[in-house]
């Protein structure tokens, strides 16, 4: 994403001019959901004009032991859908797949990383009569270690099938689970576990990456350590055989607890807007937000954007597949809650794009004939850098939908995957939501909404977008804004865990009466959104979120750094990259050493995607005379110059601060 996308989004230039435009193919409209773009205006006109109906109809479409009495109350910012209803969301996803016929039927389809002898990775599938079984007695082992329904568990485990399992245990017993990616390190899991005040953690051994063991267990006995007193008991899975401690009567291990439970564990109704899970992102300050979402409305709300946006139809061999993991909410949405009510196979796959050759992607698709491909914008540029040989080396002509999600896409990248891994054949669907928005907010369908190359085109039913001004008046077509949602949706976030002052400040607060998701858009002639990035200190480095705050304080824990900055800079794969400024304390000295600790300090604080790109050192920021580090200008520096080889020079900001003082002050 560029730079100028930054800042004050109000007067955001936009320098995009894509005036190509895709319509759906012919013949994927022919069987689509939606047929036509007057089949989706009529559709969206009337769920604006009567949402509750609306989305009256589309919850029906679930399982409800008892049905919603009242479909939505709103008091700004509290939303709460169906309530009166009870549900629960393992029963959605599982169980009622069984009670209508259908529990033989695949539900997950996965791939290990390693290939084994023969040439042949392990493949697993697993029926919804497998996930009923699993699930059940995982539930029980839950229980037996006095999980409460209400209290959370964390997860941090590899992609494997048993992560699914965990989190649908919990729902099933109306515990909320709190999934940490798995590349998060032992501090964040800690700070994480700590804010939950979580007393089981399930874990693995370790997880294959790209033909390297991570070896999780290891984080989680430290967190549990630096986290003194908070958690009580393990599940760990081993996956990978790599050595590990386990503590007695406070470690367990997964095949022994889960061999002695029980198979049968009704899944207990919840109140619709009974927590169901937290998952945490990155802010404007230091500390990660517990995202909130609750049962009723962001089942009901994944369900159908899945549905619609993917083209979801049970019974015709169509296999799903998401690429992200399900430690971050793209994972949550649509590898699990979204897709299994639709009783689609989802697969997942455990480990790298690249391992052991950079073709891994296009050779499982061939293998699993995979039909729908949902990915990030950054990976597409790797597969970009990687060659079109790659996929040229197999059989993609089973797809029939291309997807994009987590960064505006560059319409280069956009063509790239329309032509080489579309075959020109595929609708793209470029997805635009967020953790707080619990599913898809603005997106094309795939057969009714023409594309445009970098659009992520048209709101979703229900869903009252705008691009306005600080006074939350829309701004003309083509001029820059602040995205906004004015009215809620069912899956909406309810809260920051534990903080509401933070949950009104950060979403309710800069435009009166709307939800605002810190990003800047713009909105062409024809109703169609552009997204241009965050308008907070947040920066999105290959897809994910980060708050510059977060490294910053990471760096500054570290004793020899008095002050630091982050701010983001273009990278080619990942979008943007993460550039540090650091100034050192008295008597430190800046070396080759200290720049590679600080950066792996940073690794060991967070996790290694927070990983600066480029560390300077600088013997001041600079700064307004209010104090405030100018920003813009160390993006400019960080744009502008490559890093210097030479870090005992400091960069001499004091005079250059001097210079455009007025400007930022
Ligand atoms: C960005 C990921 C442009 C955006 C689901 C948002 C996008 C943040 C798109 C949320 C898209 C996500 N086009 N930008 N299609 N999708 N974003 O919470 O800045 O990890 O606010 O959720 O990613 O990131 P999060």
């Amino acid at each position: 994403m560029p730079a100028e996308n930054q800042g004050a989004a109000t007067d955001i230039q936009s320098i995009l001019q894509e005036k190509r435009v895709f319509p759906p193919p012919r013949d994927f409209a022919a069987s689509a959901h939606i047929k036509s773009l007057d089949e989706y205006r009529a559709m969206y006109d009337r769920s604006l004009e009567d949402p509750e109906a609306f989305w009256a109809e589309a919850a029906r479409e679930l399982h409800w032991y008892k049905p919603f009495t009242r479909v939505l109350e709103w008091k700004l910012p509290d939303a709460r859908w169906f309530d009166g209803g009870l549900l629960n969301a393992c029963h959605n996803c599982v169980d009622r797949q069984i009670e209508a016929g259908h529990g033989a039927e695949v539900a997950i389809i996965w791939e290990g990383e390693p290939i084994g002898a023969g040439g042949r990775p392990e493949i697993r599938r697993l029926t919804y009569d497998d996930l009923e079984y699993e699930t059940a007695k995982l539930a029980n082992v839950l229980d037996g270690l006095g999980v409460n329904r209400g209290e959370v568990v964390t997860i941090y485990m590899g992609m494997v099938p048993e992560l699914v399992i965990a989190v649908l245990a919990c729902a099933r017993i109306g515990a909320p689970h709190s999934v940490i990616f798995g590349g998060f390190s032992a501090t964040a899991i800690a700070d994480r576990v700590t804010d939950a005040k979580s007393k089981v953690i399930i874990t693995c051994d370790g997880a294959w990456r790209r033909g390297k063991i991570v070896s999780l267990k290891d984080n989680v006995d430290e967190a549990i350590h630096l986290a003194s007193g908070v958690v009580s008991h393990t599940i760990v899975l081993k996956r990978c055989g790599n050595k590990i401690r386990m503590v007695e009567g406070r470690d367990h291990d997964w095949h022994e607890v889960m061999s002695q439970a029980e198979p049968d564990r009704d899944p207990t109704p919840m109140n619709a807007e009974d927590l169901l899970f937290i998952l945490y992102t990155s802010g404007t300050t230091g500390k990660p937000k517990g995202i909130m979402h609750t049962t009723g409305g962001y089942s009901v709300y994944t369900y159908l954007t899945a549905k619609y946006i993917f083209d979801l139809h049970h019974g015709q061999n169509q296999v799903y597949w998401c690429t992200a993991d399900v430690g971050w909410v793209t994972g949550h949405s649509y590898i699990i809650y979204g897709i299994l009510p639709n009783r689609v196979p989802t697969f997942m796959y455990e480990g790298a794009p690249n391992h052991p050759e950079p073709d891994r992607f296009w050779d499982i698709i061939e293998r699993h004939k995979v039909t729908q491909f949902y990915t990030a914008p950054t990976a597409i540029r790797a597969f970009m850098k990687w060659g079109e040989e790659h996929p040229g080396k197999h059989d993609l002509s089973s797809l029939r939908l291309l997807g994009t999600v987590g960064e505006p896409i560059n319409p280069e990248a956009w063509m790239w995957y329309h032509r080489v891994i579309g075959g020109e054949r595929c609708p793209i669907v470029d997805t635009w939501w967020q953790t707080e928005t619990g599913g898809i907010l603005i997106t094309p369908l795939p057969g009714a909404i023409p594309t445009k190359p970098g659009s992520c085109t048209l709101p979703f039913f229900g869903i009252d977008a705008a691009v306005v001004d600080e006074q939350g008046v829309e701004k003309p077509a083509n001029t820059g804004g602040l995205l906004a949602i004015r009215k809620p949706w069912p899956g909406m976030l309810r809260g920051v865990y534990g903080d509401r002052n933070r949950f009104i400040d950060a979403y309710f607060k800069r435009i009166k009466g709307m939800y605002f998701p810190a990003d800047g858009a713009r909105r062409d002639e024809d109703g169609y959104y552009w997204i241009m990035g965050r308008v907070d200190d947040v920066i999105n480095v290959a897809g994910h979120r980060l708050g510059t705050m977060e490294v910053e304080s990471a760096l500054v824990s570290h004793t020899s750094v008095a002050e630091a900055a982050v701010v983001g800079m273009p990278h080619e794969i990942k979008g943007q990259g993460l550039a540090a400024f650091v100034t050192l304390k008295t008597g430190q000295t800046a070396t080759e050493d200290l720049r590679t600790e600080l950066i792996n300090h940073v690794a060991r604080e967070i996790g290694h995607i927070a990983k600066p790109d480029q560390l300077r050192f600088t013997d001041a920021l600079p700064k307004t005379r209010s104090g405030k580090i100018m920003r813009r200008l160390l993006r400019e520096i960080a744009e502008g110059h490559a890093p210097r080889g030479d870090t005992t020079t400091l960069e001499d900001f004091s005079v250059l601060a001097k210079l455009r003082e007025n400007e930022e002050s």
